[in-house]
């Protein structure tokens, strides 16, 4: 079957723009993509992601090859486009809880100065994670400018490592959709084309409207988020009972209507997503004068950044009360595995906050060490877990990257000097780590269960 080539337009080429604009080319559409940083721009052009991603290469490559996909930093280039996707940053706003939207707004300028709805309107389909009232906000901007534009909100959910699959193969499509029922069957019908693929292999398909869309992603973030607080918040129980954590989260996890998966505990979450949604969340329900629905996400939030104290606690207290002078190995820095992201990472705050405690830090990460070396240029990294290992008094384990759960805990003691280790992850196995001589100390689990 072939499929009728949509020209289409991406603005912003980060984790979700470039992404979107390598798969939809993937999908037989001619794509253009819009960034203002002409370093990455560049990089794009050449089929060098700016970011580790597994499967991303391959797929931009095989669509630059094709002739269909363009990166550009000139914002007249979308100017032929039917179809707008806007996948800017939506970053936390500095000195605020709320997003910065600046991204959004130099977008929506772009479009008044450059796309054209000649002959029927264009269709503006937004992806970036935004504040509730962000879409119609959008589309009166784009109608008071004289564009002719359906806006159709149409939020993302992939993940880190695994974005190519979550864009090509979603466990759900949602679009929000203008009140008017005419202009929102032209936003159906336009994104039904694009996501032809999608659509076809029946995957669940929502039409709602916009602050439902909105909030789904938001939604989605805030319980993803509760959930590995929840069980965060059990492994501190467990830590005060002896119990362990991961049996817990097992046996509860055979409830389907709890199910196994997001139940991991450890050193909590961060990265670009579910840190900063939950706090714009926040901020954007006290302004509707809601907070109190909110509430809970600053729990959420406080017993999240309560597994970094308790981890950079649990050091110390391991290693006799002080770590000054005491050499710490690192093992992971990136915010989860799979990732050379390090924005809002529980690592790397641990690893900078040991160093703060006066601890002789040497970390190591697969993918995340040029990150680091930008924002912790003061932080000693090295190639390989055995060279971090060398001499250590203490190693902590913080993101669960392959090869240091697959580490041999017999070799890694004839590195050490004191073969003491922080599973900040429980991505290791207690009693292989306790035979061979470790004190293992887990995030809510002790070596004994
Ligand atoms: C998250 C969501 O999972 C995606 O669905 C969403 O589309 C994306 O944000 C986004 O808003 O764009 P991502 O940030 O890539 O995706 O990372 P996750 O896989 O959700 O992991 C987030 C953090 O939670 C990581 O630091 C991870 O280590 C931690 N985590 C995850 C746990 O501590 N325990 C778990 O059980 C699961």
């Amino acid at each position: 079957v072939m499929l009728p080539i949509v020209k289409i337009s991406v603005i912003g080429c980060g984790y979700l723009g470039a992404v979107h604009a390598a798969c939809m080319a993937d999908f037989g559409h001619e794509v253009i993509a819009l960034d203002i940083d002409a370093a990455k721009v560049e990089r794009l052009g050449q089929g060098i992601p700016p970011f580790h991603e597994p499967g991303f290469e391959d797929v931009l490559k095989r669509a630059l090859a094709s002739g269909r996909l363009r990166f550009t930093t000139d914002p007249s280039a979308i100017g032929e486009a039917e179809l707008h996707f806007i996948a800017v940053g939506t970053p936390q706003r500095g000195g605020s809880y709320a997003a910065d939207l600046s991204q959004v707004d130099t977008a929506v300028a772009f479009l008044l100065d450059h796309a054209r709805s000649d002959e029927q309107p264009v269709v503006v389909a937004g992806k970036s994670t935004v504040p509730v009232g962000t879409a119609q906000s959008i589309a009166d901007r784009l109608a008071e400018g004289g564009l002719d534009a359906v806006v159709v909100w149409n939020p993302e959910f992939l993940r880190e490592g695994y974005a190519v699959a979550d864009t090509t193969r979603p466990d759900r499509v949602v679009y929000g959709l203008p009140e008017d029922a005419e202009r929102g069957e032209i936003g159906r019908a336009a994104l039904d084309e694009v996501y032809r693929p999608i659509i076809d292999s029946g995957t669940p398909r929502l039409l709602v409207n916009y602050p439902t869309a909105e909030l789904v992603k938001v939604a989605a973030n805030s319980f993803l988020a509760t959930k590995i607080s929840f069980i965060n918040s059990m492994a501190e129980l467990c830590d005060a009972t002896g119990a362990d954590v991961t049996r817990l989260a097992e046996a509860i996890g055979h409830d389907d209507r709890i199910g196994p998966k997001f139940l991991q505990a450890g050193i909590g979450f961060g990265g670009g997503c579910l840190p900063k949604d939950i706090r714009a969340f926040m901020a954007r329900a006290g302004e509707l004068g809601v907070d109190q629905s909110l509430t809970f996400l600053r729990e959420v939030d406080s017993i999240n950044m309560r597994r970094r104290d308790h981890a950079v606690e649990l050091a110390a207290q391991m290693c006799g009360g002080r770590l000054v002078g005491l050499k710490v190995a690192v093992l992971g820095l990136t915010f989860k595995p799979d990732s050379d992201d390090v924005r809002d990472s529980p690592a790397l705050d641990i690893a900078g906050r040991l160093w703060g405690r006066g601890a002789n830090v040497v970390a190591t990460d697969p993918a995340g060490a040029d990150a680091v070396r930008r924002v912790r240029p003061d932080l000693q990294i090295v190639d390989t877990a055995d060279e971090a290992l060398q001499g250590a008094d203490l190693v902590m384990l913080l993101t669960a990257w392959r090869d240091y759960v697959a580490l041999d805990p017999a070799h890694a003691k004839s590195l050490v000097a004191v073969p003491r280790i922080i599973d900040g992850r429980n991505a290791l196995d207690p009693t292989a780590w306790s035979q061979a001589g470790w004190d293992y100390r887990g995030m809510g689990r002790t070596a004994s269960t």
